[in-house]
């Protein structure tokens, strides 16, 4: 990466690529400016190469349709790997890392699946592996970690992390839909895909946890350990309850270090409406970091888009070409990060948000309550709607501090009484 142009190649020219390709053209002479060298794409790989593209006028760029184009062109500086999916990307990366070439990519799905091989297979040859865009878009997250927050023992990270999940709970909240009917809105929009499986499942989100918790934490979490929730399940009741109690319902990606391991997980919760993420509405992201010596920290921005994940690939783009061939991709030593003391979910405590369907008859208080109190989970708050017929009213309650083996196995034991006539719902309280 020595001569007067950074030689890009790159592999997918769709929302994303396209967007880096705007940012090189309209800032180039910024960027200019702060590198001393221009940054070109000189070849770009697509699956479609007569597909009419909108890119910048005066861009040159060539289209290739085979991956070995980029690989054996020995001018390229840099590959950006901008496909999605997970094989051709993989076979695409390993091979390039394997010849010592820098790779930049936005493919969290990939990175939270296969990353322990790529980023071993990465220090193995002293090549760069860098990955600013494949979290929370636009927001600089895996650099602040890396770098800025490093000498910081990270106590907790809370995120909203999927903008589409937190476009339909803000849709349902503010506007009262039903989820389906958000989805169909967010889809419309565009902040959703055709198959928007993953984000609305809470994978999307999980896949950007498990790099995060890399960052934070230096220890490998693997995917298939990390307890996930979706939003298709909520309810638009619970949504009003929250409301009433002075909640928003959120989709939250968390890992906090606690009892000598981590208890992460991406679950929906209640987070009261004066939080600083009870204000993160739409289809924005944010982290909020607590390091023990700077405290608290939060990041907010756009978590998808064309220029702002260009501006995050960008930002990698820009950092290999300053740092030339001595990459820092995991922010540790080691080759192979140790795997992560995974705290027993049994263990995590936190308030709750319970609501049951029971029939409105004298005595179900007194019985909700009794199991409560012989799992040692205190109620602060209650409310409980009457019926005229004396049939399945809904009771909801709030509770202070519990542990979750006990709320589990008071929700078991409650669900069995004759006078529910519903699955009870139950969440985290931030
Ligand atoms: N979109 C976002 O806002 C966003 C935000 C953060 C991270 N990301 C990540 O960024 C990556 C790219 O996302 P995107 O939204 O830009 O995707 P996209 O719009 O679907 O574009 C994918 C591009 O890759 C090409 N491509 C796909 N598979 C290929 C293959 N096997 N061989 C050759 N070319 C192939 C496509 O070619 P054709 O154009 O010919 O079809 C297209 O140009 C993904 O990993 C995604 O998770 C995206």
């Amino acid at each position: 990466m020595s001569g007067e142009l950074i030689r890009l190649g790159l592999a997918g020219l769709g929302t994303v690529g396209t967007g880096l390709a705007k940012i090189l053209a309209s800032n180039a002479d910024w960027i200019q400016r702060r590198l001393g060298r221009q940054v070109v794409i000189k070849s770009a790989l697509v699956r479609d190469p007569t597909k009419v593209r909108d890119l910048p006028s005066r861009m040159n760029i060539a289209l290739a349709t085979s991956m070995d184009d980029l690989l054996q062109d020995p001018e390229l500086d840099i590959i950006v790997e901008l496909m999605g999916g997970l094989d051709a990307p993989y076979r695409l990366i390993s091979a390039a890392l394997a010849r010592g070439k820098a790779v930049v990519t936005a493919n969290k799905a990939l990175l939270a699946e296969r990353g322990n091989e790529l980023f071993s297979l990465a220090a193995k040859h002293g090549a760069a592996l860098y990955y600013e865009a494949s979290v929370a878009g636009g927001i600089p997250i895996v650099q602040v970690l890396k770098e800025s927050l490093a000498g910081n023992r990270i106590k907790a990270l809370t995120g909203i992390l999927n903008g589409t999940a937190n476009y339909i709970l803000t849709e349902m909240t503010d506007r009262g839909l039903d989820f389906q009917t958000a989805l169909g809105q967010a889809q419309a929009k565009g902040y959703a895909e055709a198959d928007p499986t993953l984000d609305i499942q809470g994978m999307d989100a999980a896949h950007k946890l498990v790099l995060l918790i890399r960052l934070a934490y230096g220890e490998d979490y693997p995917l298939s350990e990390l307890p996930v929730q979706g939003i298709s399940h909520v309810d638009p009741q619970d949504i009003i309850f929250a409301d009433q109690f002075g909640f928003r319902v959120k989709l939250i990606a968390q890992v906090r270090h606690s009892q000598g391991g981590l208890d992460a997980g991406v679950f929906t919760a209640l987070v009261r409406q004066e939080h600083i993420l009870g204000k993160v509405d739409g289809p924005f992201n944010a982290v909020l970091v607590e390091g023990d010596a700077v405290g608290p920290l939060m990041l907010y921005g756009q978590g998808a888009g064309d220029l702002p994940t260009g501006s995050a690939v960008l930002a990698d783009i820009m950092a290999l070409a300053r740092a030339g061939c001595s990459p820092n991709n995991t922010g540790f030593p080691e080759i192979v990060l140790p795997p992560a003391a995974i705290l027993s979910p049994d263990h995590v405590r936190s308030r709750h948000y319970f609501r049951f369907t029971v029939l409105d008859r004298p005595g179900v208080l007194a019985v909700i309550a009794g199991v409560f109190g012989q799992r040692n989970i205190s109620i602060a708050q209650m409310v409980q709607k009457g019926s005229s017929s004396g049939r399945n009213v809904p009771v909801v309650f709030i509770t202070h501090s519990a542990q979750a083996r006990d709320v589990t196995a008071a929700v078991r034991e409650i669900d069995t009484q004759s006078f529910i006539t519903a699955p009870s719902v139950h969440y985290r309280i931030l």
